[in-house]
């Protein structure tokens, strides 16, 4: 198992460059299904994910060319229509076969996926909207067995907004017959690049971007080239990287407008930040005050980042109050950050961080992708050396992320 060790106490100080955003390269990849032609797909990510999502999609019949951050799929030749459990366990975001499967095969067998470690994270929006349009579904052997002759357009309201749930919906509405409302769907800016995929193709979808999205079926989509927008969460964690070890970084090929909400507090917590085109630059000149956060959907604050912010939090002037309002057990890395000095009270799903002086090197556990990120950026700023032990859990999500690090000059090292 790789770990990652880092000596701390380095400002992060340079450039970075910010890869494409992995939650919608995901969804993404699987409108390559919905068409027998080409989709060409650039600013890609080089991640554990995609390279499993990649997998998942030639197994069912998918003609994947890579090349350098880009692929083109061509779904001519689909001719398996399942996700299997070896797959879906290990990236949950494989459920997004299952629309534009049934969409344009009529039937997917789909693997249900099963506990995960932020929470339980059901699938029952996905089932109940393909229901809502017309699909007969069974879950057998622990598959979910979707079949439908053709999908009807249908009106849908999510009692929870799921991201990945309007995605699945979304594209299965593509290909339905008739009109489709998604009512109380999601608004982050991965549902709105993959409508714009979507649109490039040939689906016919507006509303992306507010909680009513309206989809009017077209007979078939055709192939298009489409570049992934940056990644968000890349984003802000090196931004609250490089506040909470004092520095003065860019991000380049990025989008400030994607991180209202993260900017807003940062700027509470004491950085300086100057925004251009597509740059943004943090500069941290005292210590950080600590600053209370609450998750909730797009355009709140984003589950994703909650994790870092405990982070920097953990060494902040004061006191702060971190609540997680989406996932019921996403306080994991709360005990790693403890074994590091850090002091923290949970209670329910608030934790109130006391900010301390310094935080010191100690092995500690990454348990899931964001709080991984977490534990490296206490780990950028304790005094000595701090291991990071099941660090896959970063490849996930995180491109090449000790090089980036190492290039903003921070030590660290990969041990395999
Ligand atoms: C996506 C993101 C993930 C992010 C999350 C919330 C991808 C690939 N992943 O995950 O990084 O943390 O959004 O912003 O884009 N729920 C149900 N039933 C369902 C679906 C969801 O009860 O059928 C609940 C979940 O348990 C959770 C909440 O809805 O409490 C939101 O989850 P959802 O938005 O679906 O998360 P994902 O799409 O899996």
């Amino acid at each position: 198992m790789q770990k990652l060790a880092i000596i701390g106490g380095t400002p992060l100080r340079g450039t970075v460059r910010i890869s494409g955003a992995k939650n919608a390269a995901l969804p993404i990849l699987c409108a390559g299904l919905l068409t027998a032609d080409d989709l060409h797909l650039t600013n890609l990510p080089d991640l554990h994910d995609v390279a499993t999502m990649r997998r998942l999609l030639e197994q069912m019949g998918i003609k994947a060319t890579p090349g350098a951050g880009e692929i083109t799929l061509n779904g001519a030749a689909v001719d398996k229509l399942e996700a299997p459990y070896d797959m879906v366990k290990t990236m949950r975001a494989a459920i997004l076969v299952l629309g534009p499967l049934v969409a344009r095969f009529g039937e997917a067998r789909v693997s249900l996926p099963g506990g995960c470690a932020i929470g339980s994270r059901p699938v029952d929006l996905h089932i109940k909207g393909l229901q809502a349009m017309g699909a007969e579904i069974h879950i057998e052997h622990g598959y979910i067995h979707a079949t439908a002759k053709k999908l009807k357009g249908a009106r849908i309201f999510f009692d929870i907004v799921s991201v990945t749930g309007t995605e699945n919906l979304m594209m299965a509405a593509a290909l339905a017959d008739g009109v489709t409302v998604l009512e109380n769907a999601a608004r982050e800016p991965e549902v709105i690049d993959l409508a714009d995929c979507l649109r490039a193709m040939g689906a016919k979808i507006t509303g992306d971007g507010s909680d009513t999205i309206t989809i009017t079926g077209v007979a078939s989509l055709h192939g298009a080239s489409h570049r992934i927008l940056p990644d968000r969460i890349e984003s802000g964690t090196f931004l609250v990287a490089a506040a909470a070890t004092g520095g003065d970084v860019t991000l380049c090929d990025t989008r400030a407008d994607l991180l209202e909400t993260v900017l807003e507090k940062l700027s509470e917590a004491g950085a300086q930040i100057d925004v251009g085109t597509d740059t943004i630059r943090l500069r941290m000149t005292a210590r950080p005050k600590a600053v209370n956060v609450r998750t909730a959907p797009h355009p709140a604050f984003p589950t994703d980042m909650q994790a870092q912010f405990m982070a920097l939090n953990c060494i902040a002037e004061g006191s702060a109050m971190v609540v997680e309002t989406i996932f019921e057990n996403r306080f994991m890395h709360v005990q790693e950050l403890r074994r590091l000095g850090a002091r923290i009270d949970v209670e329910g799903n608030t934790a109130v961080v006391h900010g301390v002086t310094r935080l010191e090197g100690a092995d500690v556990m990454a348990t899931d992708l964001r709080a991984s990120a977490s534990l490296v950026i206490a780990a950028l700023l304790a005094q000595g050396e701090t291991v990071i032990d099941r660090i896959y859990h970063l490849d996930r999500g995180y491109e090449h992320i000790e090089a980036k690090l190492s290039q903003l000059g921070a030590n660290i090292r990969r041990l395999k």
